[in-house]
């Protein structure tokens, strides 16, 4: 009999991994919770929250499940793969002790200075007025720094301050107005990184690993990363920037290191891990550590791995990577995301999508924030759908995702026009 697959979340980086599992021929049944309308296409999308603990374990013994798949990271941070494997359930994921590398920055750059790991110079603080002593020494030299609340902000943590009256500001909101609460309790603070940002995904069973690929996300919302931060909106995958040399030195001076340092302090990482690099002139640092798949990074790797992905997850969870080959397709694969009016700010809702049946075969599109009503879609996130190329190189794959997504229309409707953009220039 085929195996049956949990996938925990409801955004586009859950819907590319159903797509992904879906190609199983091992897999008879995938279920999402809560899942989208997207993913009810590849699934049975069973209405629980992703941080419903208790009615996940519960369904997942019911149903009997055979490996549940967790994408975000507050289910991560809040023990769940702690809960199934307790109850002897396999689940793909770190526990919340070795997801504390998303969960607490000051775990990790402390963990990180501990054992040798190039990222940026930081102190820690939980007094207000000895941050912002700290914060005048960067200043006072003319130099930009960086303040991060210690805990999960669903990307609001992190403010790059170019003056000292922002970097009080921040400060202030985090530490005082307790304006992401008890994440805001301690700070750290740190030197400004400069240089290009690159993303690398592994896959680690608590000893070994495998790195799967890199990606560069596009964070700010407007073309020639101008505007604010968003949750991501696009990305692809190889960025030329990241040669083989430099892989090589990322996976002996990080990769490696973080894996040994987390099972020496008795928290061994399972699971995806996904370092945020900055590529500066001194060589690849830090900028932090996720304990799951990024979003929309996601969109653009899937495709790209070859054949069943399964075995991977299942071989992570069984403590069995040593001598895994991830085998990769050829070529090069681009994702945009289309975005409600008013992203990331207050966005609008209910708007009828149109042409999603009018796209090429080679094209997929991820559903975001969408919901369904008599069959027709329509916008129900801020980031809707994420529409993804592959293409013989970058230059095609991006030709091709934007001139499949002119097909497709809602209200309001956004997007980058640049996304991968750098990977060209940089070739030139
Ligand atoms: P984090 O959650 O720590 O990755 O921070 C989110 C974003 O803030 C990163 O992707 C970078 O764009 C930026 N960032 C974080 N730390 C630094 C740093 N030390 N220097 C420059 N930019 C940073
Ligand atoms: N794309 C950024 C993230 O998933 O954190």
């Amino acid at each position: 009999m085929g195996k049956k697959v949990l996938i925990i979340g409801q955004g586009g980086r859950e819907h590319a991994l159903v797509w992904k599992l879906a190609q199983s021929p091992q897999i008879d049944k995938i279920y999402a919770a809560p899942g989208n309308p997207g993913m009810a296409q590849l699934a049975e999308c069973i209405d629980i929250p992703a941080d419903d603990m208790e009615k996940l374990l519960s369904f997942a013994g019911s149903v009997g499940i055979d490996l549940t798949v967790v994408g975000p990271e507050v289910p991560l941070m809040a023990g769940i793969v702690d809960s199934f494997q307790a109850e002897g359930l396999k689940i793909f994921g770190p526990t919340s002790a070795a997801a504390r590398l998303e969960g607490s920055k000051v775990f990790t750059k402390e963990l990180m200075k501990k054992y040798h790991i190039p990222t940026a110079r930081f102190d820690v603080y939980r007094d207000i007025e000895k941050a912002r002593s700290c914060i005048r020494i960067y200043t006072d030299q003319g130099k930009a720094v960086v303040i991060k609340a210690d805990g999960l902000a669903a990307g609001k943590g992190v403010v790059v301050a170019r003056s000292e009256q922002e970097a009080d500001q921040a400060l202030e909101s985090i530490m005082l107005e307790r304006s992401l609460g008890e994440a805001g309790d301690q700070v750290v603070i740190e030197e400004c990184l400069y240089g290009e940002e690159v993303s690398l995904f592994v896959v680690s069973d608590g000893r070994d690993f495998v790195s799967l690929i890199s990606a560069q996300d596009h964070k700010q919302v407007f073309d020639n990363d101008q505007g604010p931060n968003t949750g991501g909106m696009g990305a692809y995958v190889n960025p030329p920037i990241y040669t083989p040399e430099l892989h090589q030195e990322v996976e002996k001076t990080i990769v490696r290191p973080v894996l040994r340092a987390m099972a020496a302090e008795g928290c061994p990482y399972q699971g995806v891990l996904y370092v945020g690099l900055m590529i500066t002139a001194d060589g690849p640092k830090v900028l932090e550590f996720n304990a799951r798949f990024g979003d929309p990074e996601t969109q653009a790797i899937m495709p790209m791995i070859k054949g069943d992905i399964l075995p991977l997850f299942e071989a992570a969870v069984a403590g069995q990577l040593a001598n895994y080959q991830v085998v990769l397709e050829k070529g090069s694969c681009v994702c945009v995301v289309l975005a409600s009016a008013g992203y990331p700010g207050p966005y609008e809702k209910g708007k009828l999508i149109t042409g999603l049946d009018e796209i090429g075969a080679e094209t997929i599109v991820f559903h975001a924030g969408t919901t369904v009503r008599d069959g027709q879609f329509f916008t129900r996130g801020g980031r809707v759908l994420a529409v993804v190329s592959r293409g013989a190189n970058t230059d095609e794959a991006i030709k091709r995702v934007y001139s499949e997504l002119g097909k497709i229309s809602f209200e309001g409707m956004h997007y980058r026009n640049d996304i991968g953009r750098k990977a060209l220039q940089r070739r030139i």
